[in-house]
């Protein structure tokens, strides 16, 4: 496995290729779990050769957020990276990424999708995610890239903006990885302490729920989801969002007649959950 730490050595890499090869990419910002492994089979499954990139991006955290607590695992991501079959890992710095700094550097900004949800409550967040994924799959240039169904609102994003600025990857959505209790796989997972471990499966299990309510009949659906919001906040979770809406457009859903999805934020402590269930 190759391991690139530099602009230069990615875009050698890449020229190197022979074109009848066809790359699959897997974006990440390391310290790495089961859930990204699947990306990286899920990949592998699609093309010939894998990429993935490690890097923590400065423009997607907010001012108050965990940017320098967050955790940066590299040599352990590498093995398992490695074990995984993935041919190469882009490494960048953060002077690759933005040599002029985050405040100067153009940015890519996707309408609509991003005014609700996480893009509400994470002002700038989604820019800091298509503008690094934009640079990112200008210089990989993979036919498939693949991105986690746990991040669903960022997953659509992404694909409108892949649409929009005619970028020529497919982008493939892998479903959730999830702990033997239901709790999405998440990088984030490990400050939850002890305590908060053990409530966090509620969660999942509440928006379970939901989406069987939800299958079953959209009316009374504020009933609903009242009632799972005092649920979670009795249990101690803070809830941001729990939200029902369509996946094509994320306007609030009016019908089962379109894809529909519960989205959930909430947090326990420190630690933010974010989960989805398609209904
Ligand atoms: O999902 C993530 O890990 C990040 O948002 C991504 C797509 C790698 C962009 O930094």
């Amino acid at each position: 496995m190759e391991v690139l730490r530099s602009l230069e050595a990615m875009h050698e890499w890449r020229a190197s290729l022979s074109p009848d090869y066809r790359l699959g990419f897997a974006p990440t910002m390391g310290n790495l779990h089961a859930g990204h492994i699947a990306l990286i089979h899920r990949a592998r499954q699609r093309s010939d050769k894998v990429i993935a990139s490690i890097f923590v991006n400065p423009m997607q955290f907010g001012a108050d957020e965990d940017l320098d607590a967050y955790p940066r695992t590299l040599e352990t991501d590498l093995e398992k990276l490695k074990a995984a079959g993935t041919t190469a890992v882009f490494v960048p710095t953060a002077n690759d990424i933005y040599p002029d700094g985050l405040a100067q550097h153009t940015s890519v900004d996707v309408p609509g999708l991003t005014d609700v949800l996480c893009g509400a409550s994470r002002p700038g967040h989604f820019r800091g995610v298509t503008t690094v994924v934009s640079k990112l799959l200008g210089v990989v240039r993979p036919h498939v890239t693949v991105f986690g169904a746990k991040d669903l609102q960022q997953v659509l994003v992404i694909k409108k903006m892949v649409r929009d600025l005619s970028i020529n990857t497919e982008i493939d959505i892998v479903p959730t990885v999830r702990e033997v209790d239901g709790l999405a796989m998440s990088s984030r997972n490990v400050y939850l302490s002890q305590k908060d471990r053990s409530l966090a499966p509620l969660f999942s299990e509440t928006l379970e729920r939901v989406r069987e309510q939800v299958a079953e009949s959209l009316s009374g659906i504020d009933g609903i989801i009242a009632e799972a919001k005092a649920t979670l906040t009795n249990a101690g979770f803070v809830v941001d969002y729990l939200e029902v809406r369509h996946t094509h457009d994320l306007s609030e859903a009016s019908s089962l007649s379109q894809e529909t999805a519960i989205f959930g934020a909430a947090s326990l402590g420190n630690t933010r959950l974010l989960d989805n269930r398609i209904v």
